[in-house]
């Protein structure tokens, strides 16, 4: 029996990943993001090394038609989408009192609303076919005082526990996965200048951690922080004032404020 996985985000970074990985293990697959011919690309590149099937469907999913369009791809009948990987994300650079509101509004849209307005679209089928996964993909910034981007982070993790608990015993697998920092386009596309000066240790493996949130979603783990070293170190934020925790992410990486 084959699967079809929808990945949001798939042009680049962890997106990329994941449909790498997924087509290795023979899923068929749906590609969105707003950047058609860097899909297209990656489609063409899927489909002659794995053979697996590549649907691309190029949406900017703040634009409320486009997430329409891509919500009836999840809810159509045929060629029904087994797994669902909520992956597509940004961050705003400037702090919280000088942002763009707009701004704040989409990240708050494509983090939060769209990962709700997709699972909305792919439940039903899924409780009818007795089977279905759903990834979200949030952030350690979750469970820290992270301004913007850490509270729609949150409320990715909220969502899928809820979703988790909800429809377990129906045959659903629903899990948040939570990463540290990862080296993809996330942090050069707020600015060249706002990469985060930190030691190599600081980055995570994007491949161990697609890999990781994969497995976890198998085994139906509501939250996973990925990777080893995030796992490790999360834990000792309870030791430490949230005034404290603030100002050290807001020094290491203002790109998460
Ligand atoms: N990088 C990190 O340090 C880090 C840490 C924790 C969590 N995360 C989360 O991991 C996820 C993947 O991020 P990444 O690090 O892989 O970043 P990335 O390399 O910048 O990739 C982001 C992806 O999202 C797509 N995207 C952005 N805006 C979109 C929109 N309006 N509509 C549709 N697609 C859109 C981009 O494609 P197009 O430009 O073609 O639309 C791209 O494929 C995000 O949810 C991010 O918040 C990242």
């Amino acid at each position: 029996m084959s699967y079809r996985a929808l990945i949001t985000g798939a042009s680049a970074g962890l997106g990329t990943e994941f449909a790498r990985q997924l087509a290795a293990l023979g899923v068929d697959l749906v590609l969105v993001a707003r950047d058609a011919a860097r899909l297209e690309r990656l489609a063409h590149v899927l489909r002659s090394r794995y053979g697996v099937d590549v649907e691309v469907l190029a949406a900017d999913l703040t634009a409320s038609a486009a997430l329409e369009a891509v919500a009836g791809r999840l809810s159509a009948e045929e060629r029904p989408i087994d797994i669902l990987i909520n992956n597509a994300g940004f961050g705003v650079y400037a702090g919280f009192e000088a942002s763009d509101i707009t701004e704040e509004r989409r990240l708050h849209e494509l983090l939060s609303w769209v990962p709700l307005r997709l699972a909305h679209a792919a439940v039903p089928g899924m409780l009818e076919r007795g089977s279905g996964w759903i990834l979200n993909v949030a952030s350690a910034a979750a469970f820290l005082p992270s301004g913007s981007y850490g509270s729609a982070k949150a409320a990715a993790v909220s969502l899928s526990r809820s979703l988790s608990a909800r429809y377990r015993a129906s045959g659903l697998r629903v899990t948040a996965l939570c990463p540290g920092l990862l080296a993809t386009e996330f942090h050069e596309r707020m600015g060249e200048d706002h990469l985060p000066a930190l030691p190599s240790i600081a980055w995570a493996d994007t491949g161990r951690v697609a890999r990781e949130g994969l497995r976890a979603l198998y085994r139906g783990k509501p939250v996973l922080v990925s990777d080893w070293r995030y796992r490790l170190a999360l834990p000792l934020r309870a030791l430490l004032p949230d005034r404290l925790l603030e100002r050290l992410g807001t020094t290491n990486d203002p790109g998460l404020r």
